[in-house]
């Protein structure tokens, strides 16, 4: 509660002696918003977290916690960044409580890929914030749990065993970059030393069979699980099998500079940036991506917010490894967040950080949607850049 107060006294101070300066004007409505979704949660119930906020509605859509509710950790991670910033101890305590309600996943047999989102966004920020031994402990059972889904054979993980009827074998998607982190961590972090040759050989194989030439990315690739060869790739919930998928490409962004950070294997440097270069090449002038960038409704079609969130933070972190030459991402990614402040308030309609995000548009569903993810990652990125303008290390 001191460090509340003391982040009160400052907002107090800095509004007396001039406005505070972006992005903490930013991080405020940030705080601002997530007390007002905490005032309308049930406090008795952690089990029920925020997923998405329709275009027509004004509160948070909850989902019940489950193996199966991919989205399950983010609300968790987003009050863990909220805590971060405001240092408020009634945050705290409500992130461990969300936190915690996710605990049976570490000693739940593997659904799919997602348990790195489930589990790294809460547990990894709960163990980074409070050094609690018992969330690293939950993190790598967890990471055990994952690597439960790779297949030798092939060289990456099953991203979703229960699409293998459909899609035709193994499948890997380009959201599993992310959960690679999961693994990365646990291997320094004592787990089994293993988990990071699975996250290489996962990140080599995508490199390969989820990217064309030009570094656009297919959403899936299909392989033979018994011989491992690569049968095909294509989209899921981009808008065609030659589309660039918005968030398929902000998902390899954030994962191949995420990869960088661990192995310091500069293929993954070079590849990342390949890819964003061709990302900021195709977007729009304000920054923010169109849900898949070859949609013939173009400039009709809805935009995807969480995308340019995830590349946001993603460029941030990217900015870090190059020196000078980092320069032009940390400009791109200060101007996405720039725009998502101005022009993608949930604002006074609704308490989300953001709106106007697409989920899964072939299927119909959360297009133009406040979602939760949109709203970890933007935290996550305002945070990032209030610290490079501190001078202080990203991590
Ligand atoms: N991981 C699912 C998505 O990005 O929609």
């Amino acid at each position: 509660m001191t460090k509340f107060l003391i982040f009160c006294l400052g907002a107090l101070a800095a509004s007396c002696t001039g406005s505070p300066s972006f992005p903490d004007t930013a991080l405020d409505y940030c705080a601002a918003q997530v007390r007002r979704t905490l005032a309308e949660l049930p406090a008795s119930d952690c089990t029920l977290t925020p997923r998405n906020i329709a275009p027509d509605s004004t509160r948070w859509h909850l989902n019940r916690v489950c193996k199966e509710e991919w989205t399950a950790g983010f609300w968790p991670g987003v009050l863990w960044y909220d805590y971060e910033y405001t240092g408020d101890t009634t945050v705290r305590n409500a992130a461990r409580r969300y936190t915690e309600a996710l605990e049976f996943l570490s000693h739940t047999p593997a659904y799919d890929h997602d348990l790195g989102f489930l589990v790294f966004c809460s547990y990894g920020n709960a163990y980074r914030l409070t050094q609690d031994d018992r969330y690293r402990e939950v993190i790598l059972r967890t990471a055990d749990t994952l690597a439960t889904l790779f297949n030798p054979r092939v060289g990456t993980i099953l991203s979703w065993p229960r699409e293998i009827p459909a899609l035709g074998g193994h499948n890997t998607i380009m959201d599993n970059m992310i959960n690679l982190e999961m693994l990365f961590w646990a291997a320094e972090n004592g787990g089994d030393s293993r988990l990071a040759d699975i996250a290489r050989s996962h990140a080599d194989k995508t490199m390969q069979y989820n990217f064309r030439p030009d570094g656009s990315s297919y959403h899936v690739a299909v392989y033979d699980p018994e011989n491992g060869g690569h049968l095909l790739s294509r989209t899921h919930q981009g808008y065609s099998d030659t589309s660039m998928w918005a968030r398929g490409q902000a998902w390899g962004i954030y994962g191949f500079t995420m990869c960088y950070r661990f192995t310091h294997d500069t293929r993954y440097l070079e590849f990342a940036r390949k890819i964003t270069d061709l990302y900021l090449k195709r977007l729009p002038d304000d920054g923010i991506p169109y849900w898949d960038f070859d949609d013939p409704a173009i400039p009709a079609a809805p935009r995807d917010a969480s995308a340019a969130a995830v590349v946001a933070s993603a460029l941030l972190e990217l900015s870090t490894y190059l020196g000078d030459e980092g320069t032009v991402y940390r400009t791109a990614a200060e101007k996405m967040l720039r725009e998502l402040d101005r022009n993608y308030r949930g604002g006074t309609r609704c308490p989300a950080l953001l709106v106007h995000s697409t989920g899964h548009h072939p299927a119909g569903s959360e297009i133009d949607y406040a979602i939760i993810y949109a709203d970890y990652y933007y935290y996550e990125a305002l945070l990032r850049l209030r610290r490079l303008n501190r001078g202080e290390g990203l991590f």
